[in-house]
């Protein structure tokens, strides 16, 4: 029987041959606000993200600027990746970095255990390799430009390579890769994705290099001392080498196999081809699902370092937080599809969707409840059908976006929460709670409005703390339910799916504003 109790969530661990830019970012926040939304379903979840630090592509980079490639992995690791989680605001529960010796080791054990079932073997590799995507391209990858091979994701000539290396007998896997797919259609998402693995597997899989000869940095073959394990063949295997192979049982059997990995289009075959292969020889279970997410453009092509168009995480976080940042890449781009990236467009949707939208929401009934009640949350009377109906949409949008986010549909179910705030809103302008706070006799009626707009804010504030941590905190600060119904992120997913959780009574407060004017605009 499995011990399995938790939800593993992986990020690809990430190059260090240069800063992380926002394409990196846009990976690590999907992570983020997925398990923590999963641990607000009251889940069990490690979320796992970490640097790949061998191969040609970092020694080069160190080389160019005449250091050794560790003390050059340990320099970027500590000043730029590592900083960039919190800068996104990021919660990871482990960081792996392909140089521990916990990862080295695991990594050794597990080849000579493929090795000892067979799946290992000598021969010469030529052929062509991108060291940009640190891969040996098949025929039909490269994009021939006036005679010369390109590889189609950087746009650069690939190397011609010929070495004597180990292969890995990838051949062998096709048929139970194939049959495993057609089980489990949803172990390659989104549908685009799984097809093109499907086709891939189908034109014949090919014996592939697991080891390089002509390379230095890397992880000794633990059989060959002057060969190393070929980078992406050291790299996969950050999943189970973090997650105890070898070296945890309990935590192994606890976490593995993955729920998700997460990875950019680019590099889905590595994920849902050569690792489950490679999982297969070594006689483990396969992850559960791989998630293969578009790419931010820039000018209509993938924002890369290598193409001086990426724009670093800071820059944006400097100018409208963490939240903001978190809130826009999720819910402007359709997960799984690419998405171009402009500041017109989040500027204007800071404006109209966080400021205008939930911030003026929340300061217009904490201003409220402030002048008619003094700040002491009031008891609603009796609901009437306008009530009932934005009572009952907020339920339904809440379970929608619950469902929406757990398939990573994140710009759906960010969409079904923003729906709250705009029915709120809309609320409030049509029940004129500053009229009926005139008319004496029609406090109980001023009471409910404000109670029902409180408790709607409060539904708002759970479903969007993995979202907007740092936003959602004010509000329930300023709501104050922290004092009431304890720390925010202790608040279940499904009591927004119930109505007036929010005690009367509650002390709510006129905090800081949650989206403050732009710096521009002051
Ligand atoms: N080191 C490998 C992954 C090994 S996982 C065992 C690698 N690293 S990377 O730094 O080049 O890319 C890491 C992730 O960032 C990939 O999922 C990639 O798709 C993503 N992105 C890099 N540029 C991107 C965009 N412009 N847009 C969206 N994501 C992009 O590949």
């Amino acid at each position: 029987m499995s011990n399995k109790d938790t939800f593993f969530l992986s990020t690809p661990i990430y190059y260090v041959n240069d800063a992380p830019h926002i394409g990196h970012a846009y990976t690590t926040v999907a992570g983020d606000v997925l398990t923590r939304w999963r641990r607000q379903r009251g889940e069990k979840v490690w979320y796992l993200t970490g640097t790949d630090e061998h191969g040609t592509k970092v020694q080069r980079a160190a080389e160019a600027n005449n250091v050794s490639p560790k003390m050059w992995v340990d320099k970027l690791v500590k000043e730029a990746w590592q900083p960039v989680l919190k800068t996104i605001d990021a919660v990871n529960d482990d960081f792996l970095r392909t140089t521990e010796e916990r990862h080295i080791k695991g990594v050794q054990k597990f080849w000579e255990l493929v090795k000892s079932r067979g799946f290992v073997y000598q021969a010469e590799y030529q052929g062509p390799y991108c060291v940009g995507c640190e891969e040996f391209k098949l025929p039909g990858d490269l994009n021939e430009v006036a005679g010369e091979q390109l590889c189609p994701v950087h746009g650069k000539p690939v190397e011609i390579l010929s070495e004597n290396n180990w292969f890995f007998k990838l051949s062998e896997f096709g048929p139970q890769l194939l049959a495993h797919y057609e089980k489990n259609p949803e172990a390659v998402q989104p549908e685009s994705a799984y097809n093109e693995v499907v086709s891939f597997i189908k034109q014949g899989l090919v014996d592939i290099s697991m080891s390089r000869s002509a390379v230095s940095w890397g992880i000794k073959l633990p059989w060959e001392d002057n060969q190393v394990v070929y980078v992406w063949f050291d790299a996969l295997l950050n999943y189970v080498t973090a997650s105890g192979f070898e070296a945890d049982k309990d935590l192994f059997e606890k976490t593995w196999p993955a729920d998700v990995h997460l990875v950019g289009k680019d590099i889905l075959r590595f994920h849902a081809v050569y690792w489950p292969a490679m999982l297969l020889a070594a006689g483990l279970p396969l992850p559960k699902c791989v998630f293969a997410h578009g790419w931010l453009l820039v000018g209509g092509e993938k924002m890369s370092k290598t193409k001086l168009t990426g724009i670093s995480p800071n820059q944006i976080v400097d100018y409208v937080g963490s939240d903001a940042f978190r809130y826009y890449f999720l819910s402007a781009i359709k997960f799984g599809q690419d998405g171009s990236f402009s500041w017109e467009d989040l500027t204007a949707r800071y404006k109209a969707e966080l400021a205008n939208g939930l911030g003026n929401l929340a300061s217009r009934l904490t201003a409220m409840v402030g002048k008619y009640f003094e700040n002491v949350l009031p008891a609603p009377d009796i609901y009437n059908d306008e009530d009932k109906k934005i009572i009952e949409l907020a339920k339904n949008a809440a379970v929608a976006a619950d469902q929406a986010m757990v398939k990573l549909d994140f710009s759906s179910g960010i969409n079904q929460i923003r729906g709250i705030v705009e029915a709120t809103n809309l609320y409030i302008t049509e029940q004129e709670p500053w009229k009926v706070a005139k008319d004496p006799t029609q406090e109980k009626r001023l009471a409910t409005i404000l109670y029902v707009v409180a408790e709607l804010l409060r539904i708002v504030a759970v479903l969007y703390h993995p979202v907007m941590p740092k936003s959602s905190q004010l509000l329930w600060e300023g709501l104050g339910a922290a004092e009431v119904l304890g720390e925010l992120s202790g608040q279940l997913v499904s009591t927004t799916f119930e109505f007036g959780l929010l005690p009367v009574g509650a002390k709510t407060s006129k905090g800081e504003s949650l989206f403050p004017q732009l710096a521009d605009d002051e």
